[in-house]
């Protein structure tokens, strides 16, 4: 039988996060990709030695040669700079742009029918080149950023509240910015709605936090977060190899929906929205209804990306 296949661009701390988890998932055998040769051969091999202790059982390989990546079924490209002290993930576009373009070349030539999973940032225009770079139908490509957003929130609200991660279920939409859309609305412990549990201020404390999450955690260590966003690249990849059908909060493609480009075929957004993922990759986007005060937040949000999509055609018109 054939064994499935992901393949990581980007050996850094971020793309070696994600091999170490696909790997301890056992999900496939995995490619790990970077312009430094040395860099993904010996992270690839430091891990595949980590494999006897941790009982995992895949090959792992490390390549600076996309001809290693070919017929990948799951491609994660996290390619590009992070950020440092004092920067937002806007400030990263000019540089990020050209990087992710021709990852997502080489990965369309190499690979065809994979699903692509972006990281990279700005991510929500990061995700806009890179499907328009591969030429991949829109279902097959996403960004990673709703699960580490929620996940951030999650988090914090177990932190206040003192109880299990596990119990807590909560909702995100919008783009991977500081103008994200946490929803308390949508948000619920064990079942409970979040605001019978905490207070209104004590909810707020959460969502700002998860909103700036990211840029807490750049302020701590000097650069950017990478277990829990790599996390979150595999909890996606896990459901489109499982063909689990999981409705995750991930950046796709929107036209009609949330009102993202009414009317407008093919020139529609990747925007952080509620997705059910199966082997196809995004399946089908799932509307939810907004409250007025909801919708303005989505509106703001969406507006961001699409002036972060403008930079992007702006320097590469063939993209537009
Ligand atoms: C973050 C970066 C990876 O939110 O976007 O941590």
């Amino acid at each position: 039988m054939r064994r499935t296949k992901i393949s990581v661009i980007g050996a850094g701390n971020t793309g070696a996060s994600c091999a170490v988890w696909a790997a301890s998932r056992e999900l496939g055998d995995v490619v790990l990709l970077d312009i430094s040769e040395g860099v993904a051969k010996g992270k690839a091999l430091d891990l595949l030695c980590s494999g006897p202790i941790e009982g995992f059982d895949c090959s792992i390989h490390g390549t600076s040669d996309y001809a290693d990546t070919a017929g990948s079924d799951v491609v994660i490209l996290t390619a590009g700079i992070p950020r440092k002290p004092g920067m937002s993930r806007d400030d990263l576009i000019q540089t990020n742009v050209k990087i992710v373009r021709s990852c997502a070349e080489q990965i369309a030539k190499f690979s065809p029918d994979a699903v692509l999973i972006v990281l990279s940032n700005p991510l929500d225009a990061m995700v806009y080149t890179a499907w328009k770079a591969s030429g991949f139908p829109t279902h097959r490509v996403i960004g990673q950023a709703g699960c580490l957003d929620v996940a951030r929130f999650r988090a914090f609200l177990a932190m206040k509240l003192n109880c299990s991660i596990e119990d807590i279920q909560a909702m995100l939409l919008g783009g991977h910015g500081d103008d994200m859309v946490p929803l308390p609305r949508y948000t619920s412990v064990h079942g409970i709605p979040v605001d019978q549990l905490l207070s209104k201020e004590e909810i707020n404390e959460c969502v700002e936090r998860a909103k700036a999450g990211g840029g807490e955690i750049v302020k701590l260590m000097g650069t950017s977060a990478y277990y829990a966003p790599a996390s979150g690249c595999i909890q996606m990849a896990e459901a489109i190899i499982k063909d689990k059908r999981r409705i995750l909060p991930c950046a796709a493609y929107c036209e009609n929906e949330f009102g993202v480009a009414p009317g407008q075929k093919g020139k529609g957004y990747f925007i952080g929205v509620p997705v059910i993922l199966g082997k196809n990759g995004a399946e089908k986007v799932i509307e939810i209804q907004l409250s007025a005060d909801e919708k303005v937040l989505m509106e703001t949000s969406i507006a961001h990306v699409k002036d972060l999509v403008k930079v992007v055609c702006d320097l590469f018109p063939d993209l537009a």
